[in-house]
């Protein structure tokens, strides 16, 4: 019996090096674990925010349903509590509604949340936006510019990137005839009149939940005109 126990574990000689211990898988920093639950909530809140510029009211509740119910990381339930729940109960009122609307505000007042959590916690990030295209090509072109620097002005409570993109919006074309609608419906003219009133009142915000009302008004007018003109198609 002993002499099997002795064959088991052999006695180290002098010269040998204890046998490495298998290599630990790398243990996620608190940071880390942060900065990638960050991503899928950019993603989720990016996709919502881009359905409903399409006017694609499935996929945009489906998003806002993910927002609304996921866990999020012991951390930031530890120090972000209150922005965490502000964060999914701005989805879960988007998500309970119909309209294109209800779920544009949903994603502004979601942005204000995360704008919230990232300006109480200190949280560092990226407020850099590309340039404004010089020579836009039709409203595609400088609303989408405009959407995104006005998206990251309002999550990393930049000013400059939110004025920017305010800015933008007012040279926006006015009229149905600018975006090469013929007869506009009741839906596009209705939008057009959003967009020139949300344009002047994203001017004029400054602080992030006014910010976020703006930037849901502007998303749910431009979806509204799409759907109604069926400018994109549904798989967008
Ligand atoms: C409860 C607090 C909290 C909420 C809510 C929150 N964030 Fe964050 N966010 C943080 C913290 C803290 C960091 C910094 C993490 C780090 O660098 O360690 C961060 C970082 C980020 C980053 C930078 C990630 C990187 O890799 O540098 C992005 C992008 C981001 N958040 C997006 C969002 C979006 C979009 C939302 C809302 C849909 C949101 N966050 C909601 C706390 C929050
Ligand atoms: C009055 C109606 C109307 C409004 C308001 C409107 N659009 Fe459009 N949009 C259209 C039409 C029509 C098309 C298709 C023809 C074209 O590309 O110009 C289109 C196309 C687009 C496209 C190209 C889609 C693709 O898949 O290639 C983008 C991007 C876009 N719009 C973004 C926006 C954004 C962002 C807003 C809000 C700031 C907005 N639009 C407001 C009518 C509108």
């Amino acid at each position: 019996m002993l002499v099997l126990l002795l064959a088991c574990f052999p006695v180290p000689s002098a010269d040998a090096k204890p046998a490495a211990p298998p290599p630990a898988p790398p243990v996620p920093s608190m940071g880390e674990v942060v900065r990638l639950h960050m991503s899928q909530h950019l993603a989720s809140a990016i996709i919502t925010r881009d359905s409903v510029i399409h006017g694609n009211v499935s996929v945009a509740r489906e998003q806002l349903s993910w927002m609304a119910n996921h866990e999020e990381p012991e951390p930031l339930m530890d120090s972000g509590r209150v922005w965490v729940e502000a964060l999914h109960s701005a989805a879960r009122a988007g998500y309970q509604g119909y309209t294109v609307k209800e779920y544009g505000l949903a994603v502004g007042r979601e942005g204000a949340a995360c704008a919230g959590c990232h300006e109480s916690l200190k949280a560092p990030l990226s407020q850099v936006t590309s340039t404004r295209p010089a020579a836009p090509k039709g409203h595609a072109d400088l609303s989408t510019w405009a959407i995104n620097s006005m998206w990251t002005g309002l999550i990393a409570n930049s000013d400059a990137a939110w004025s920017a993109g305010a800015g933008a919006l007012s040279s926006l074309p006015t009229d149905a005839a600018g975006y090469a609608v013929g007869m506009p419906g009741p839906a596009a003219s209705a939008a057009l009149v959003t967009l020139k009133e949300q344009s002047g009142a994203a001017k004029a915000a400054s602080d992030r939940v006014a910010r976020g009302e703006a930037f849901g008004q502007v998303v749910a007018a431009c979806g509204s005109c799409h759907a109604e003109v069926g400018a994109i198609s549904p798989h967008h």
